[in-house]
């Protein structure tokens, strides 16, 4: 794969989760446009990613080209306005014969797509894996890498297999993140049964990435699915899905009508503090450190000792929390930092504590914790430790 395409975790939009199908090269420009003028870009997104249903026939020779009703200019058109906005393009495919919406999958023409791909300045690969019985996933993604590779543009690929073939074990290798889930669905906590297949709320999608975050890292990441901010859930609940996702290391892919946002949804997608959660260059996911009831503690690493907390209540009632630094060990279980697993001292060592989403500071580590926590929402802190 292109080595260190993706350090941090992947930023950028996609328009399957508002679009669906239903996309044209208008709205990929009118979203590039937006993009920069709702400081998103500035913020760090930078990849615009058209997912399924771009597609037209194949040519004579094999070429698969765009449909030249929704994408009368062509492909490599729009990727250079979308560069031109100081953005980067992306696009769909698929390991089988047919992607999930039925048009042309790349089996048998990985090298031909990624040729194409390459002439028309694509920089990054959403490659699904439907219709794809009787192919091996790792031996499939393989194939795309090293099409990719020799057509020679540096392209982030992103494996979009739903954790059947379990990546976390085999993607590292083959690209820059991974789906560890099904889809996800705008709710707090559901499951909606669509026959073969579920998609899942956040509450779900966050419990099924228990014991894999030991598997991601900068270049390497776990992909709990596109955002479903601004999509219709509160905002409590935005702020808590995009804490989740910034706690996650995940990448931040926003699948929201960039058109019509709300402030509050752009001030959610573009809080700088918890982007640079998210984005910390240490690029180790968060624990959960402790249950109590309906809440959460959760704990994640960040480079100069420092270190994000966040308070997540999941439950319908508020909650009111109490944590005593000085009885509290907070030792990362999976992860050594310099030989030593990180630890953060609470007894011998004092922080700073910011809260983040109040944009303001918090005290220090001296005394307890005291806050109350709104039903479905989080506090989200860092920590920073003291020198004397
Ligand atoms: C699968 C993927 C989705 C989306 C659709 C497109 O369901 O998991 O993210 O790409 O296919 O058809």
């Amino acid at each position: 794969k292109f080595e260190g395409l993706a350090l941090s975790p992947p930023m950028g939009w996609n328009s399957w989760n508002t679009f669906g199908c239903d996309i044209d090269e208008g709205l990929i420009k009118t979203i590039a446009d937006k993009m920069v003028a709702s400081g998103m870009r500035d913020a760090g997104y930078q990849y615009i990613n058209i997912d399924d249903c771009w597609h037209g026939e194949r040519d004579e020779n094999g070429f698969i080209q765009a449909d030249k009703t929704r994408f009368p200019s062509g492909i490599k058109a729009l990727a250079d306005y979308v560069h031109s906005k100081g953005l980067k393009l992306g696009i769909y495919s698929d390991a089988g014969n047919k992607t999930c919406g039925g048009r042309p999958g790349s089996n048998g023409h990985e090298y031909q797509d990624a040729i194409q791909y390459a002439r028309w300045g694509i920089d990054y690969l959403k490659y699904d894996w439907c219709n794809t019985e009787n192919l091996s996933a790792p031996g499939a993604y393989r194939t795309m890498r090293d099409a990719l590779a020799a057509a020679g543009r540096p392209v982030v690929l992103s494996i979009c297999e739903w954790g059947d073939n379990k990546p976390w074990l085999w993607g590292k290798e083959m690209g820059h993140l991974w789906r560890t889930t099904g889809d996800i669905i705008n709710c707090w906590d559901c499951e909606v049964d669509h026959g073969s297949w579920s998609s899942w709320g956040i509450l779900r999608i966050l419990d099924m990435q228990d014991g894999l975050r030991q598997y991601a890292g900068p270049d390497h990441w776990n992909d709990p699915d596109m955002m479903e901010v601004g999509n219709g859930m509160s905002e409590h609940e935005d702020r808590a899905h995009f804490s989740i996702w910034a706690m996650l290391a995940a990448p931040l892919i926003a699948g929201n009508d960039l058109r019509s946002m709300s402030k509050s949804t752009q001030k959610i997608l573009t809080h700088s503090e918890v982007i640079a959660v998210n984005q910390d260059a240490l690029g180790v996911q968060a624990f959960k450190y402790k249950t109590q009831n309906d809440v959460e503690i959760w704990f994640k690493p960040l480079q100069d000792k420092q270190w994000a907390m966040m308070i997540l209540n999941r439950g319908d009632k508020k909650a009111g929390v109490s944590f005593d630094w000085r009885n509290e060990n907070v030792v990362d279980p999976d992860f050594p930092g310099n030989g030593q697993f990180y630890t953060a001292g609470f007894a011998n060592s004092r922080y700073k504590i910011f809260d983040l989403w109040a944009n303001k500071s918090a005290g220090t580590t001296k005394s307890s914790l005291r806050v109350s926590v709104e039903p479905h929402a989080v506090k989200l802190y860092r920590l920073e430790k003291i020198t004397s």
